[in-house]
C-alpha cells in the first residue's frame, strides 16, 4: 500500500515506460485498405475522407510498394465500379477481367510480396447497393452465397491471398471454404468479418465506392449485426470458427472494443479489427478543426484496438502511421 507502493515509479523515465509497456504498435500490425478506380495516373481524393484517394492500378502499385517498404504486411482492395456495370445480380463481381482481378494480377506482376486481402461481398456491384441478391425486398441468403463463391474463386484465380467475406450471410464461410478447396486453393485463407455491425460509421466508405446513392435510405439491418448485441457476436464468431475461418474480424473498431476483448478472451483464433471509414473521418476532421493532433489520436485509437486483443488492424491511416513509427516507435 501507499506510501510503499507508488505506481508512478514505473513511469519515471521514457526507457522504463517502454520496458513495462504491455502493447507495442508496429507497422507489421497494420493492414492498408485501398480504393481502386479505372484509368491511369488517377488520384481522386474522397471528399469525406481527406487524405484518402481512389487510385488507378498504376497508383495502387506505387502505394503498395510504399507500404511494403515501410513494413506493412498486407493491403485490402475495394473497387469503385462504374455504375454502368452494376446490376441487380452483381454479374460483374465474378468477371475474371473485372477491375479488382486486373488489379491483383498487376500487383503480383509488379513483384510485391505483401499479402493481398480481397473483400467478398456484392455491394460494389449491385445496382441497389446491398451486399447480396435481393428477392422479395430482402437480401436472399442462399442465392447470395452462390454468387459469393463465384466471386471468391475469381479473386483466387487472379491471385488473392486472403478472402474476406464482409457480407454477413449465414453459412458463407463453409461454402467459400468448399468452393476454394474444390478449385485447389486449399492454402488461401478466409478472414471472416464475423461480427460486422449495421453501423453508420460506414458512411464515407459508401461514398468512396459509390454505393451510397444506390443504397439511399436502405438499411443493412437484416444481415449486419444489431449494435445492441454482444452475446450474438460471440455466437457469430463461434460459428465462423466451426465453419473454417482462419481469422475473424470485428468491425467497426473503437466503438466495439468490448467485442474484441471478449472474443480475444474466449477464442484462440487471430482477431483482426477494422478501424472503419467513419472512424478515420472523425479523427481527420477533428484534427482539421484543430481539436487535437491527428497522429496522436490515431495512434492512441490503434493502440486501443491492440490492447483490446486485435493482432492486426485495418486502417486508412496505415501508411501515415507506419511512416511515423519509423521515426518514433510506440
Ligand atoms: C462492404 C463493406 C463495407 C465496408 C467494408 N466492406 C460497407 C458496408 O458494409 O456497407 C466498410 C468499411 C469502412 O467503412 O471503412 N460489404
Amino acid at each position: 500500500m501507499y506510501p510503499i507502493t507508488r505506481l508512478r515509479r514505473n513511469r519515471t523515465h521514457r526507457w522504463l515506460r517502454d520496458l513495462v509497456a504491455e502493447n507495442i504498435l508496429m507497422p507489421e500490425n497494420l493492414i492498408y485498405p485501398l480504393f481502386v478506380v479505372e484509368g491511369t495516373n488517377v488520384r481522386e481524393e474522397i471528399e469525406t475522407m481527406p487524405g484518402i484517394y481512389r487510385l488507378s492500378i498504376d497508383q495502387i502499385i506505387y502505394e503498395t510498394s510504399q507500404a511494403e517498404s515501410l513494413g506493412i504486411r498486407a493491403i485490402a482492395l475495394f473497387p469503385c465500379v462504374d455504375s454502368k456495370l452494376k446490376t441487380a445480380e452483381a454479374d460483374e463481381a465474378y468477371n475474371p477481367d473485372n477491375l479488382i482481378c486486373r488489379t491483383i494480377k498487376a500487383l503480383k506482376q509488379s513483384g510485391i510480396t505483401i499479402g493481398i486481402i480481397c473483400d467478398v461481398a456484392l455491394d460494389p456491384y449491385t445496382s441497389h447497393g446491398h451486399d447480396g441478391i435481393v428477392i422479395d425486398n430482402d437480401v436472399d441468403n442462399d442465392v447470395t452465397i452462390k454468387v459469393l463463391c463465384k466471386q471468391a474463386v475469381a479473386l483466387c484465380k487472379a491471385g488473392a491471398d486472403i478472402i474476406a467475406p464482409s457480407d454477413m450471410m449465414d453459412g458463407r464461410v463453409s461454402a467459400l471454404r468448399e468452393a476454394l478447396d474444390n478449385e485447389g486453393y486449399t492454402q488461401r485463407a478466409i478472414l471472416s468479418y464475423a461480427a460486422k455491425y449495421a453501423s453508420s460509421f460506414y458512411g464515407p466508405f459508401r461514398d468512396a465506392i459509390g454505393s451510397s446513392t444506390n443504397l439511399k435510405k436502405g438499411s443493412k439491418a437484416t444481415y449486419q449485426m444489431d449494435p445492441r448485441n454482444l452475446q450474438e457476436a460471440i455466437r457469430e464468431i463461434e460459428l465462423d470458427i466451426q465453419e473454417g475461418a482462419d481469422m475473424v474480424l470485428i468491425k467497426p473498431g473503437m466503438p466495439y472494443l468490448d467485442v474484441i476483448r471478449d472474443a480475444a478472451n474466449i477464442f484462440s483464433i487471430p482477431i483482426f479489427a477494422y478501424q472503419v471509414s467513419g472512424e478515420y473521418a472523425m479523427l481527420k476532421h477533428g484534427a482539421l478543426a484543430k481539436c487535437f493532433d491527428f497522429m496522436s489520436v490515431m495512434i492512441e485509437s490503434l493502440l486501443a484496438c491492440k490492447r483490446a486483443g486485435a493482432t492486426a488492424i485495418f486502417t486508412y491511416a496505415a501508411l501515415e502511421v507506419a511512416r511515423e513509427l519509423q521515426n518514433k516507435p510506440r
